[in-house]
């Protein structure tokens, strides 16, 4: 990335491989230029990983942060293994903050910045066995709010996008009955695709975006909304 030709901006995006990380970048990539490292390249389980990857792109030109990358295994609390507890709070809350603390310099001597934290519906209502889940996502939607407050003054909007029922991995890994029943309890009656979420998260990077920031925005075909 060093020297590159800066008439692009450029995107840091976790993620990117697969479900709502893939179609972001799929949309961006003419437009932006992209990192999205792989898993050998940023293990986000892995606190070491993600401090060697900062450090060594500490000082390269990134515009943008897109914090997508989650996991979640529902487990009723008693059933809830250590590592489930140590690997969902790892991936989903504190390898953003550790990310964006190392990342943001750029932006702020720039005095222009974008990050977006990919939060959740469960990071605004719960449901049972979303403990761990739910934590995070509202976790990360503090993150976001203080966030805004911090960095507005050097021109740095910090949202949180909280989709719900989305058609990737983490869903469609459910049987058919289970995701017919998910559908009957979104009143669009059906998951939302990447791409729908993909185009929300555009527009919030943008130069169009002038006064979203510290929000955390529900596109979830009305989910939250019961
Ligand atoms: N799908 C939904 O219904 C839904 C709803 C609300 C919010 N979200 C949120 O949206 C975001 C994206 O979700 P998704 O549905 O697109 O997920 P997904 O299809 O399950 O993909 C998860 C992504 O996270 C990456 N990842 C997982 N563990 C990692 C690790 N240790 N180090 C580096 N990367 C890791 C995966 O990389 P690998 O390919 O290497 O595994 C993959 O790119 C998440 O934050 C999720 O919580 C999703």
């Amino acid at each position: 990335m060093e020297g590159m030709k800066k008439n692009k901006k450029a995107i840091f995006i976790t993620g990117g491989s697969r479900g709502i990380g893939e179609a972001i970048v799929k949309l961006l990539k003419k437009d932006y230029i992209i990192v999205a490292p792989t898993r050998k390249e940023l293990n986000l389980l892995n606190n070491q990983s993600i401090e060697n990857f900062v450090k060594k792109n500490r000082n390269k030109e990134i515009d943008i942060i897109i914090n997508n990358a989650g996991i979640n295994f529902p487990q009723w609390i008693e059933e809830m293994t250590d590592e489930n507890i140590e690997s969902t709070l790892q991936i989903n809350l504190e390898a953003p903050i550790r990310l964006i603390r190392g990342l943001v310099g750029y932006m702020k001597k720039k005095k222009w910045g974008r990050i977006i934290n990919m939060s959740s519906g469960f990071g605004i209502v719960a449901r049972g066995k979303q403990v761990l889940y739910s934590a995070t996502k509202h976790g990360i939607n503090g993150v976001t709010k203080a966030l805004a407050l911090e960095l507005a003054q050097y021109n740095i909007l910090v949202n949180s996008v909280c989709p719900g029922f989305t058609a990737t991995e983490m869903v469609l890994r459910n049987s058919p009955e289970k995701i017919k029943l998910l559908e009957k309890d979104i009143p669009l009656g059906r998951l939302s695709q990447p791409k729908e979420i993909a185009e929300l998260v555009a527009f919030l990077i943008s130069d169009k975006n002038t006064y979203i920031t510290g929000a955390t925005i529900v596109i979830d075909g009305g989910f939250t909304s019961r």
